[in-house]
């Protein structure tokens, strides 16, 4: 056991925090690097925990060598900064032959060589990861950060430290460390293979879980994570294809630097090629985009790079891209198929957006059944016409847009799309405001659309948050005459608890259910209070801001009414003249100044600690724990909910949002699955606690 901190005599202390240090990166290595953890997780932990508390009694003693100073210890709004070697540049894009020769011809021109001279280029798959550096001293890998904006990163040392694949010591063949330079910035992708991509994402919604759009994104979430621990568990791995600094090279071309990351332990992509000619990139090119589908990671181009390092070196950068590499991206991938009709959606706003419902079609792995035709201006520039047939792309995870309209194929009875001049659900009239390309309807509050459309925008999961109150619900609801406005939530039960019975589908269970989770609403947090009003310009950012910053509801309403509201909301950084004006004029508003005074007498709105900035998706739920936790005492981890702005409870009962749930939980794991409540593991709990 330990000395009780207040009897230790500083050279005990000093004895100690030395011990520990050693011992916490021995512990370390093994469980990330070797993948045999020494102690169990619970010993690890008191020996972190002990290392901080002797660290806090006896700060000038922290050693060079602690843990402390080499995690990006966790920061309440987000990681540790970190400057890079050199700045983490981004690469000019071509996106043809011609652009290729162009560039190879520019090249040749710097450096004054003549039209038909051969420049070695090495060519590499453009992988769709994100990019990270790790910086290597005396072979030993110390800090590792994203790219940031290019300049300063973010700290991720932990992070990178769990994936298996990134060389812990630079160790060629039996030289322990004389191949390895005093320091060394290794620079390359981290990325998620497609794989496990799905695997992640299944595994995700059957948790309930938010899913990821592409591998891309979900590599970001798993290695942007403040708990190591969550990246560990995802399956993240990497490829090296680049340097910042570093001391004494002993390569002069990039594909030796190459082959010796190879022997460093490296993984450098296998296609990589060495090309003396357009003709070679171009067949590299074309390889590579055939064999795009059948690669097990993302690649969204191929990357061409000079060889000769001094060569390199000669042609320097232009703003933020090197002038000896460029990338050559594929084309977004195309289909051709029929447009069968043009829809006109009303939005909460009353903006009429026109969407076109095409003949599905799979366009790079994905089933596309809708595209955008963003506004009126855009189908009549394009001439889209119901029954064209049309090419249609998808590039990344943006909307699926149409591209052109195949003219061949147009119907002869084909007629021009009229957009319409009045709204297609309330019949007001539809106009433009000022010279936006955007149609507004005029119906206000008397159309259905935008008073359905605000209803689901008020219950939504960063809103109210009201399960059991989704799309099909509030569309019954609204259609019986039950649901018009927010108010009618809060009386839903008083109201048309007997007749909701008698609806088909609707039990005792399933209503009990749905007015249990309108109750649970009541409380609502102020920033998403803010958020659900639906005020233009003002989404989950800008409410976080306005709650921060006036920290609870009666501030804000009472400011808002003031002479100089407008000037006052532009004193908060991040909100400009527009929003400011957005906001001043939702509370001038009689019709929404009438719902709020009906509406605050039944909700409880949590005001922000403003000493406290961080809301997460933990604020204002209900916790209970049961069992015995591994990585946190029952103390420490309550702390970290109420911290977290959630309420923790001793005992089950249906109103509670979540059960975390240790080793041998029992009667409450019972209890929390007969009544359907979320259970949590305890990394999902921790994971929880770092989302936003
Ligand atoms: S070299 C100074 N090589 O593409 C040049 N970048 O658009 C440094 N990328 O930020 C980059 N695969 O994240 C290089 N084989 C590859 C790459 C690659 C993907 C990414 C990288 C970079 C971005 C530039």
């Amino acid at each position: 056991m330990f000395k009780e901190i207040s009897t230790l005599t500083r050279s005990e202390a000093e004895a100690e925090l030395k011990a520990l240090a050693t011992r916490l990166i021995e512990l370390d290595t093994a469980y990330h690097q070797c993948d045999a953890p020494l102690v169990s997780d619970a010993e690890y932990d008191a020996l972190r925990r002990r290392n901080e508390a002797l660290e806090a009694a006896f700060p000038d003693l922290i050693q060079e060598n602690s843990l402390s100073q080499r995690v990006g210890a966790p920061i309440a709004d987000g990681f540790q900064k970190v400057v890079h070697t050199q700045p983490m540049l981004s690469l000019d894009n071509v996106f043809s032959e011609e652009e290729v020769i162009d560039f190879m011809d520019k090249i040749r021109r710097f450096l004054g060589f003549s039209s038909t001279t051969d420049i070695d280029m090495v060519a590499e798959p453009k992988i769709d990861g994100l990019s990270f550096s790790a910086v290597y001293e005396k072979g030993r890998f110390v800090v590792g950060s994203t790219r940031g904006d290019g300049t300063v990163g973010e700290d991720i040392t932990e992070n990178l430290r769990t994936l298996s694949e990134l060389p812990q010591i630079l160790k060629d063949g039996d030289s322990l460390f004389d191949s390895a330079p005093a320091m060394i910035d290794i620079r390359g992708e981290v990325y998620m293979s497609k794989r496990d991509f799905f695997d992640l994402n299944r595994a995700q919604e059957g948790r309930h879980k938010r899913t990821f759009a592409n591998p891309r994104n979900a590599a970001a979430g798993s290695l942007r994570q403040l708990n190591p621990k969550i990246t560990a568990e995802r399956h993240l791995q990497l490829f090296a294809y680049a340097c910042g600094s570093v001391q004494q090279p002993t390569w002069t071309t990039h594909w030796e630097f190459l082959e010796q990351l190879k022997k460093w332990g490296f993984p450098v992509n296998p296609e990589i090629r060495l090309c003396h000619t357009v003709q070679e990139m171009m067949s590299f090119y074309n390889e590579m985009r055939d064999k795009r589908a059948d690669l097990p990671y993302d690649i969204d181009g191929v990357v061409y790079k000079v060889n000769h390092l001094d060569l390199q070196q000669r042609l320097g950068f232009i703003a933020r891209s090197p002038r000896w590499a460029t990338a050559h991206k594929f084309p977004a991938e195309q289909a051709t198929t029929r447009l069968n009709q043009i829809r006109i959606q009303v939005g909460r706003t009353g903006a009429l957006t026109p969407v076109a419902d095409v003949e599905p079609v799979n366009i790079g792995g994905v089933v596309v059944r809708h595209a955008t035709l963003h506004n009126a201006d855009e189908i009549e520039r394009k001439d889209i016409r119901e029954g064209d047939t049309v090419v249609i792309q998808r590039a990344g995870d943006v909307i699926p847009q149409i591209v052109r309209v195949v003219p061949d194929k147009r119907p002869t009875d084909s007629q021009a799309f009229i957009f319409p001049s009045v709204c297609p659900v309330c019949g007001s009239h539809a106009v433009r405001e000022g010279d936006e390309a955007i149609i507004f309807c005029t119906g206000g509050l008397i159309c259905p659309a935008q008073a359905m459309e605000r209803l689901k925008h008020f219950v939504s999961k960063s809103a109210l948050d009201i399960e059991g109150l989704g799309s099909k619900n509030i569309d019954t609801f609204f259609r019986m005459g039950w649901l018009h406005n927010p108010i009618d939530i809060f009386t839903l039960e008083q109201n048309h608890a007997l007749e909701l019975l008698s609806l088909e589908g609707w039990g005792q269970k399933s209503a009990s259910k749905l007015f249990e989770a309108i109750e649970q609403a009541r409380t609502c947090p102020l920033p998403r209070f803010i958020y659900a009003l639906g005020i233009r310009e003002v989404g989950e950012a800008t409410a976080r801001l306005l709650a921060e910053h006036f920290g609870s509801w009666l501030a804000f309403e009472t400011a808002m009414h003031e002479q100089d509201a407008a000037e006052k909301l532009m004193e908060i950084e991040g909100i400009g003249p527009i929003m400011a004006e957005d906001i001043t004029a939702f509370f001038a508003e009689p019709h929404n100044q009438e719902l709020l005074t009906h509406l605050l007498p039944h909700l409880t709105i949590q005001s922000v600690d403003k000493t406290d900035h961080k809301t997460t998706a933990l604020t204002g739920k209900s916790l209970v724990f049961t069992g015995t936790l591994s990585h946190l005492t029952r103390a420490e981890a309550k702390s970290k909910a109420l911290a977290a702005g959630a309420k923790v409870v001793s005992s089950v009962s249906p109103k509670t949002t979540y059960v975390v749930a240790g080793a041998e939980a029992g009667s409450k794991l019972k209890q929390a699955e007969k009544y359907g409540i979320t259970i949590l593991d305890e990394n999902e709990f921790l994971e929880l606690l770092d989302a936003p």
